[in-house]
């Protein structure tokens, strides 16, 4: 199992720079000296004392004086030794046995066990800490498995897709093609009704024909070839107004932009990005002629384009609706189209990394859809 590292510790700064056990051993040294120091001066105020008094009685008492003294830094010696020992063996090792095991989970291998038996409030902290590892290394193994899986699944979904739907469109031109002979060879033999019949089915063939052949680009987007270059955006617009002009011209459409920058990306499909999006904005026009506006600001990596128009709109509560494969706001006979221009607009710049949305605070009337795209590194530029 591997996992980015993680970055180093934050330096400790001021007085917390210095170890604990540092910090032991200057202040067993200086309470050493000043008992020390405490007993010397005693010690000299004792024989200064001897010196004056002469009765033997007091020289005794302060022999006396002196010998509990000397004892009683003997055992503070001692205990001094003994503490050092204690607070060395018992809690600064383990402290540097824990140290050492959950650097070595940070360092990405998250499997070490942590445990250390004692002093006992370390064993229950490393403990803790332990089952806290224990649980966050199984549910990110299982959101690993569950994206494994939806990897997978959604592979063979797209695979599916592709090839239903390259599959079908065989049958259905047969069936499109032989109902239209039908009427060609028997049209004289039919009444109105029959005729009006074969006009439906035929009708119906060609839609699913255009269904099917949307599903087919859908199911394309990740198995593109040609892979991501550095794309000049504003080109790739200029190419995508070109395949519109005959739609602009008729509607007296504008099209301005700001400056368009270069990006990472593949430029037959953000070609369709651009295209699916001013064709949007033309189609669901109001009854001005339509202008539309495509902006890019740039944000960290990434630049965030926007497409603004002066059309219908979108109500805020479609807003996630729109961009589902097949699903239209309007009836067929007032905007025509099959549903899927914001679905793949939404796969395309997903494939890039990017995200796509409606933009529901934009000012003005009219839709404003907004996506980001990776910038072409500073070398490609
Ligand atoms: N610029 C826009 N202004 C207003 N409504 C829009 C705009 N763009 C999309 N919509 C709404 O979102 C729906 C989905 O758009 P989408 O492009 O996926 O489908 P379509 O344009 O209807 O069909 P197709 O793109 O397959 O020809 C549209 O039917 C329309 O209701
Ligand atoms: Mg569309």
């Amino acid at each position: 199992m591997s996992i980015n590292p993680l970055p180093p510790p934050r330096e400790p700064t001021g007085l917390g720079r210095l170890p604990v056990a540092r910090w032991f051993l200057i202040m067993g040294l200086v309470a050493g000296v000043v008992l020390l120091a405490g007993i010397v001066i005693a010690m000299m105020f004792g024989s200064r004392a001897r010196a004056l008094a002469r009765a033997p009685g007091v020289a005794e008492q302060l022999d006396q004086l002196n010998m509990v003294l000397i004892v009683l830094f003997a055992v503070m010696l001692a205990f001094g030794i003994a503490l050092a020992f204690i607070i060395r063996f018992a809690v600064l090792k383990p402290i540097d046995q824990l140290a050492q095991q959950v650097r070595t989970v940070a360092a990405g291998d998250f499997d070490h066990t942590l445990h250390v038996d004692r002093p006992a409030e370390l064993a229950v902290l490393s403990s803790h800490v332990d089952s806290m590892r224990r649980r966050i290394v199984s549910a990110w193994r299982m959101a690993d498995d569950q994206a494994e899986e939806l990897r997978r699944s959604n592979g063979e979904l797209e695979q599916f897709a592709y090839v239903a739907s390259h599959d079908l469109q065989e049958p259905l031109r047969k069936i499109a093609s032989f109902t239209q002979m039908l009427e060609q060879r028997y049209g004289s033999e039919l009444d109105e009704r029959a005729k009006q019949y074969i006009h439906y089915a035929v009708d119906g063939a060609k839609r699913m024909q255009l269904l099917i052949n949307d599903l087919l680009d859908f199911s394309r987007v990740s198995r593109v070839t040609g892979g991501k270059t550095t794309v000049d955006t504003g080109k790739t617009l200029d190419t995508a107004l070109d395949n519109l002009s005959a739609t602009i011209e008729d509607t007296e459409a504008t099209v301005t932009r700001d400056e368009l920058p270069a990006i990472r990306g593949n430029r037959v499909q953000l070609t369709q990005l651009f295209q699916n999006l001013v064709e949007n904005a033309i189609k669901f026009r109001s009854e001005a002629s339509p202008r539309i506006h495509i902006g890019a600001t740039r944000s960290g990596d990434m630049w965030e384009f926007s497409c603004s128009d002066n059309g219908i709109g979108v109500e805020s509560k479609y807003a996630d609706r729109i961009f589902l494969i097949f699903q239209r706001l309007h009836p067929r006979d007032v905007y025509p189209g099959t549903g899927i221009g914001l679905a793949l607009c939404r796969k395309i710049v997903e494939y890039h990394g990017g995200q796509l949305w409606l933009d529901g605070d934009a000012e003005g009337r009219g839709a404003t859809f907004r996506w980001t795209l990776p910038a072409a590194g500073d070398d490609d530029a």
